[in-house]
């Protein structure tokens, strides 16, 4: 039907006849000539309607409105002196028609396509309309350029790609399961996996060395700016390797990913253990394009006249009290302000938010009183604090100072705006606990099939470490992995200590420990987020603009209408009954 995508008409087709297709981007009338810009999944390109040429396509062209669909045939020609548009790719060059067929009619469009300022509930109900922006088209032609790159690169290295099923049984990531109730055995339920953990693993059992999966993924937790309930991962696993193996093989799909969609960053990145990433950045996934690290004052706090610092100071291997020093600080921000960040970090459990202005006489605020000289000329010195700086305390329970003073490093650095913009920095973070404990129930901070690195000493389980690794990308978790556990008897111990039962072990992952019982080889592997690798990569801060049709923060489809109530037939062959009036 055409000759020429829009942008492959160029200066060099000069004097051809070429046909393009497309839609309306504009259309402007100059008194009798009528200008019209056609759009295609390249670009834009200058259609001309004028009498002289064609009375014909004029005639077309005066009932055209924007987006409606053309097939457009006419010579090339060179625009003229001054008339040339440097902003596009087709600038120099304008099409005189000589045909003009209207394909298809639009109605008037819901919204401006080129207004990022509309409502996202319009933009989201009519999706299809939101994709046709030159913004959205980038970002999923990034994509699909990062996804073959994927394959090329875990080809290249030797990994097969096997597909595992999406009707399947729980997999416990640590989210809700999403369920689909049989309809052949009514009363029982498939889930949706969240992640092909448990098949990969398997794949190995069976011999396949190397299997990989660009992988949909389903679970049921609440939605943040990074996360939607149905998502992709980049799902690899290999035999016979150690950390250092699956470590190489992601360094190189992230290298050629990367590289391959015009970006600059190393072959290996740094590594930091779990431990210090908490002690340094109170995260497991530091945003490392910035320092401002967290520095441990609890030493000097112990010496202190306030009892609640004192009384904190006591018991050093559950509390913490951490420093964070904001360069200029005492400058920059006002009274109300620093009272705002004592507002935010309460949100997050902190008790209070003590501060010192650092001055020329030394160092000021409420609670010096509390201090000797020589204390405040230690926190001088560890915090390394110069005229004008101010420097932030919090005092409490580990896992609490952690969170809130890791959240209100980055809250302070996005208000001062000293992030970089344009670089990534990629992090790993190695030697994750084994398990957590949570309202005393021991969890697995990965999850249960990661390998521990000794269980010989289980007196107290969150000092166990694991061969598990993260990679964070600018204070994103990308991915993670671990490697796993293959012989039985550990698995056995694992569920043990989580306080599995047997009985519930087998029931639930039966078909696991089974297989770990027919020569599994050793094994490990990792999983990226594909989703947050393209949002990192387009540079845009919702996962929204990655996923062509994406869920709301309520889980919802609004162009389709999902979820949505069934028919009553529907429900009935299926064994199901809706209780009405369900409490929330
Ligand atoms: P994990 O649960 O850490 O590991 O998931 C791996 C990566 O998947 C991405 N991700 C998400 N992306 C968007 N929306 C979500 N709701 C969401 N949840 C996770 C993240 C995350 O780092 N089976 C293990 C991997 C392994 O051990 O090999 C797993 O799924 O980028």
């Amino acid at each position: 039907m055409r000759t020429h995508y829009c942008t492959d008409v160029n200066e060099n087709n000069i004097g051809e006849t070429v046909t393009v297709a497309g839609w309306v981007n504009s259309r402007r009338d100059h008194g009798g000539i009528i200008f019209i810009d056609l759009r295609d999944k390249g670009g834009i390109v200058q259609l001309v309607a004028d009498p002289a040429d064609c009375k014909e396509a004029l005639e077309v062209a005066e009932t055209v409105r924007d987006e409606f669909v053309l097939i457009a045939t006419g010579k090339v020609r060179a625009r003229g002196e001054g008339l040339e548009n440097p902003n596009l790719a087709t600038g120099k060059i304008e099409i005189i028609l000589e045909k003009l067929v209207i394909e298809n009619k639009s109605k008037p469009m819901p919204f401006d396509l080129n207004d990022e300022k509309v409502n996202d509930e319009i933009k989201l109900r009519n999706r299809f309309l939101e994709l046709r922006s030159a913004k959205m088209l980038d970002i999923f032609k990034l994509r699909s350029k990062a996804a073959i790159q994927v394959r090329n690169t875990l080809d290249e290295l030797g990994f097969l790609d096997v597909e595992t099923p999406i009707l399947t049984k729980s997999t416990p990531e640590g989210a809700r399961d999403y369920l689909v109730p049989s309809r052949v055995h009514g009363g029982e339920f498939y889930a949706l996996p969240q992640s092909p953990q448990l098949f990969k693993q398997l794949l190995m059992v069976s011999g396949f060395d190397k299997y990989f999966q660009i992988a949909k993924c389903f679970r049921d937790e609440d939605l943040r700016a990074d996360r939607q309930p149905e998502f992709t991962q980049i799902d690899v696993e290999m035999s016979f390797c150690d950390q250092e193996d699956v470590i190489k093989v992601a360094e190189k799909v992230i290298y050629d990913v990367f590289t391959k969609c015009g970006k600059t960053v190393s072959e290996t990145f740094p590594r930091m253990r779990y431990q210090d990433a908490m002690e340094t950045y109170g995260s497991d996934k530091p945003d490392t394009r910035f320092e401002m690290p967290l520095v441990d004052v609890i030493d000097i706090f112990a010496n202190s006249t306030n009892e609640i610092f004192s009384s904190i100071a006591k018991d050093k291997k559950n509390n913490r009290i951490k420093a964070l020093k904001c360069p200029n600080g005492d400058n920059i921000f006002s009274k109300r302000q620093m009272k705002g960040f004592e507002d935010y970090v309460r949100k997050f459990g902190a008790k209070g938010l003590g501060y010192f202005q650092m001055k020329e006489d030394g160092l000021k605020g409420p609670l010096t009183k509390f201090f000797s000289e020589s204390d405040l000329e230690e926190i001088i010195k560890v915090t390394e604090l110069a005229v004008g700086d101010v420097v932030f305390f919090g005092a409490g329970d580990k896992k609490t100072v952690w969170d809130y003073m890791g959240r209100f490093r980055l809250y302070l650095a996005e208000t001062m705006d000293i992030i970089p913009a344009d670089l990534f920095s990629f992090l790993w973070v190695v030697d994750f606990p084994m398990f957590e404990i949570e309202d005393g129930r021991t969890k697995a901070l990965h999850h249960p099939f990661t390998m521990p690195k000794s269980l010989e000493d289980t007196s107290d389980l969150e000092a166990i470490e694991s061969i598990a690794y993260d990679i964070v990308l600018n204070g994103t978790e990308l991915g993670g992995g671990s490697i796993r556990i293959h012989k039985e008897e550990i698995q056995s111990k694992v569920f043990e200590l989580m306080g599995i039962s047997d009985e519930e072990a087998r029931e639930k992952f039966g078909f696991l420990l089974d297989a770990l019982q027919y020569g599994a080889p050793s094994h490990g592997g990792f999983a990226m987020g594909l989703d947050r690798m393209i949002m990192l990569l387009a540079g845009t801060d919702s996962i929204r603009d990655v996923i062509a049709f994406p869920k709301t923060q309520k889980a919802q489809c609004l162009l389709t209408g999902a979820p949505s109530p069934v028919d009553a037939e529907q429900l009935k062959d299926l064994s199901l009954r809706i209780r009405k009036n369900v409490e929330a």
